[in-house]
């Protein structure tokens, strides 16, 4: 099964990820994740995908299509994938389609998760996660047992460096004007499953397994 997980930031996209990994036994494919990791690295695409990162915008088409072309070749997403924060535009979307027909493959749901814009600011602005392990929390809705130290491996926790009001004001902004209209696009190809994102982690995970079957 190959899902995307539309929906602005902070919406809980990567948190219901986590939990539809063992559920489904597929892999997570986060393109912001993704570009973290290469700029943690130090190599010269993290370092150019930074400057577009910290100003809340998106990074250049080309680079995030390469990086998913190459990812969804690989052994684990033999049986499935999820994409979380892939496509982002229109143009996207398509390099997507072309990709996937080449591959004999298709998307069979896109769920796009729903919650209003003054939650958002509240989830990401409190978000905070592992260093080591990439698990994540928030600072009221799901703290660690002990202040910025993970619970699951004792790492230190982190603010995302784009987690503040301006640049969260600003991806808030390129959600509407960039990756909303995927809600249509995908509309039209009857594989969008909308779903409230606001209430319980669990909750809405059970939500997510209800569109899914
Ligand atoms: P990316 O990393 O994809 O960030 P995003 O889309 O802005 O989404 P987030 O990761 O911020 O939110 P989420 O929905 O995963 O929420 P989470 O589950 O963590 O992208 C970052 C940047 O990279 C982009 O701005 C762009 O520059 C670049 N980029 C990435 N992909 C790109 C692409 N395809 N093209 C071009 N550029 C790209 O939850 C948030 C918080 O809320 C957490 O603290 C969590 O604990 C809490 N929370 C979750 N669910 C609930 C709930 N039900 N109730 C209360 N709190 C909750
Ligand atoms: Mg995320
Ligand atoms: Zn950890």
């Amino acid at each position: 099964m190959n899902i995307i997980l539309l929906g602005p930031p902070g919406a809980g996209k990567g948190t219901q990820a986590k939990r539809m990994i063992d559920e489904y036994g597929i892999p997570q494919i986060s393109t912001g994740d993704m570009l973290r990791a290469a700029l943690k690295e130090g190599t010269p695409l993290g370092l150019e995908a930074k400057k577009f990162m910290d100003k809340g915008e998106l990074v250049p088409d080309s680079v995030v299509i390469g990086l998913v072309k190459e990812r969804i070749l690989k052994d684990d997403c033999a049986k499935g994938y999820m994409l979380d924060g892939f496509p982002r535009n229109v143009s996207q979307a398509e390099a997507l389609d072309k990709t996937l027909e080449a591959l004999g493959q298709k998307i069979d749901h896109v769920v796009c998760v729903e919650v209003p814009n003054e939650e958002l600011v509240t989830r990401l602005t409190g978000r905070r996660t592992c260093r080591n392990c990439g698990a994540g929390y928030h600072i009221s809705f799901d703290p660690p047992k002990k202040e910025n130290v993970c619970d699951k491996c004792g790492g230190e926790l982190y603010q995302r460096d784009d987690d503040n009001v301006a640049t969260v004001t600003s991806r808030l902004k390129v959600y509407e004007d960039q990756t909303k209209p995927l809600i249509d696009y995908y509309e039209k190809q009857a594989k969008l499953r909308r779903i409230n994102g606001v209430g319980s982690m669990g909750e809405i995970f059970a939500r997510v397994k209800a569109v899914l079957g």
